[in-house]
């Protein structure tokens, strides 16, 4: 069953031109949790997945939040925490250094900052970032945070910080600029992710025709066909072999 969960929602969100250069192809990755599964960070709906542990409903909604602030800070402060003692692995890594040859974007539903920190540079977060709060009062007022967050940590104006993090049903401002991006790329690569929440999982469809998809997951919920290759591999050794794919 596929879950149709956050709203896609048109925001005026900032527009980055993306342009084609000679010899560079644009490459677009999509990222889900299981990039950052060989890091030693836990997926949401594998076997002993974050979703087993936990009730959706409860830690990750705004209904959840309104009735239990400090479970669903609990959660996210446990998330934080343990990202802040793993590293990138050699997925994170291997993409990073593929903006020495190409034009390369990845979005991201993950909100850990491993690609961020493999070095990639041009990063997409759709689903927010788990090292930002924002204000329950304006969600334009948005800051670095790498503690924990309590109830009573407030904004300058007295609102609740939150963590910055796209709940299920809430609106993906990030939707536009990645669905922009998708609609130059020459080849996409997805990995890690069960493709199962939209809007994210729907992204692959806004590629051209002469694109060349790629998918990495060893458990894929996805075949190979005309346009699309699947690799059912880790991320670490899939992405590697999708690399020398696309070189030759
Ligand atoms: N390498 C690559 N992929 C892996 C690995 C690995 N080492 N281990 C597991 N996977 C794959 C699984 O086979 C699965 O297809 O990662 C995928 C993880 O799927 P999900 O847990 O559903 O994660 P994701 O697709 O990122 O979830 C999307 O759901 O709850 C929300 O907002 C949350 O962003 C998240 C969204």
């Amino acid at each position: 069953m596929q879950l149709i969960n956050h709203t896609l929602k048109h925001y005026a969100g900032s527009k980055e031109p993306v342009a084609k250069s000679q010899n560079k192809m644009n490459i677009t990755i999509l990222t889900g949790a299981g990039i950052s599964a060989e890091s030693g960070l836990k997926t949401f709906r594998d076997s002993n997945g974050l979703w087993e542990g936990h009730d959706v409903m409860e830690v990750a909604t705004p209904e959840g939040f309104a009735r239990n602030p400090a479970l669903v800070l609990e959660f996210y402060n446990q998330r934080r925490r343990q990202l802040l003692e793993v590293k990138p692995n050699a997925a994170h890594l291997a993409l990073a250094q593929l903006q020495e040859k190409h034009n390369v974007h990845i979005i991201t539903q993950n909100v850990d900052d491993l690609h961020e920190r493999a070095g990639s540079n041009k990063v997409i977060h759709l689903h927010g970032e788990l090292l930002k709060v924002r204000s329950c009062g304006n969600i334009k007022n948005i800051k670095h945070w790498d503690k924990d967050i309590i109830v009573g940590d407030v904004c300058e104006k007295g609102h609740q910080w939150r963590p910055h993090i796209v709940w299920f049903g809430e609106a993906v401002p990030a939707m536009d600029e990645a669905i922009t991006i998708v609609e130059k790329a020459d080849a996409v690569i997805i990995v890690g992710t069960s493709m199962q929440v939209y809007p994210a999982a729907g992204l692959m469809q806004y590629a051209p025709e002469h694109a060349k998809l790629y998918f990495v997951d060893p458990n894929p919920s996805l075949s190979s066909n005309d346009t699309l290759t699947v690799i059912a591999e880790n991320a670490t050794t899939g992405v590697a072999k999708v690399i020398e794919m696309i070189e030759k």
